[in-house]
């Protein structure tokens, strides 16, 4: 079986010294290919410089992730187009997150639509982080469907009408992680109705980890504790699972 993890941060300070002892973890449970999730200036540099290093496996995405965005949003818009054209597969993790606050809401959405129209302009998928602005995303994918987009919503926590509204706006998909395997997690129904051709997974790492390690440091080659409870959920084999979400996470992100 072969797995994608198609968002997680190996460059977070829970990794260092363990880089290697990632990689291998990762390729020894079948996890072939990591997408580096871009947040922004302060940790760019490092991200492409691990990505290069361990080049078999890694793949960056670019971009200015919500929680970063504040009054300087511009200014780290200039840092992003530095690195256009270094490899990203994707413009991520980019999006809406009013979770602490929508003191610089305005200028989340001015920060996502830049964004949006620079993944269409590079013709590449978006890797969306959306958390508690649901109304708002929508409204600006709406104003967008000019833009052709593709990609995915990644630890998807939405509902499955907002699921169907999406695919009417565009070519959008869903990442499931950890949260899948939590008890009482809503996103299992979620998982149930939306078509396992519309999802890829991912861990998010080192947050969200799945059950039995929920609570602790996440990592990529827990993907198939994800991919396992999906199985279990749409009553299906760990195989099929693998196997379409793999062909989603290459057909999307073109690996
Ligand atoms: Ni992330």
């Amino acid at each position: 079986m072969e797995f994608i993890d198609t968002h997680c941060h190996i460059c977070d300070p829970a990794f260092r010294d363990d880089e290697q002892g990632y990689i291998d973890r990762a390729l020894e449970a079948g996890v072939s290919i990591m997408l580096q999730a871009d947040v922004d200036s302060t940790e760019r540099a490092a991200m492409y410089a691990l990505t290069e290093r361990q080049s078999s496996h890694l793949r960056p995405m670019l971009g200015l992730y919500p929680g970063s965005v504040d009054k300087n949003w511009e200014q780290e818009m200039l840092e992003v187009e530095k690195w256009i054209g270094k490899g990203a597969v994707a413009i991520g993790e980019i999006g809406l997150d009013y979770h602490y606050g929508a003191e610089f809401s305005d200028e989340q959405k001015q920060a996502l639509r830049v964004q949006l129209e620079l993944a269409s302009r590079l013709d590449l998928p978006v890797n969306i982080h959306l958390r508690e602005a649901t109304a708002d995303f929508l409204e600006i994918v709406r104003e967008c469907r000019h833009l052709g987009l593709r990609g995915n919503l990644h630890a998807y926590s939405g509902s499955y009408e907002t699921f169907l509204e999406l695919q009417r706006l565009g070519d959008w998909r869903i990442g499931v992680g950890g949260v899948v395997t939590f008890k009482k997690a809503s996103l299992a129904e979620v998982v149930r109705r939306v078509p396992l051709e519309r999802i890829v997974l991912e861990t998010d790492a080192p947050y969200l980890s799945p059950v039995p390690y929920r609570g602790t440091r996440n990592e990529s080659s827990y993907i198939p504790l994800i991919a396992a409870k999906i199985a279990e959920i749409k009553e299906t084999d760990i195989e099929e699972v693998a196997f379409v979400t793999t062909s989603n996470a290459k057909a999307l992100f073109a690996l």
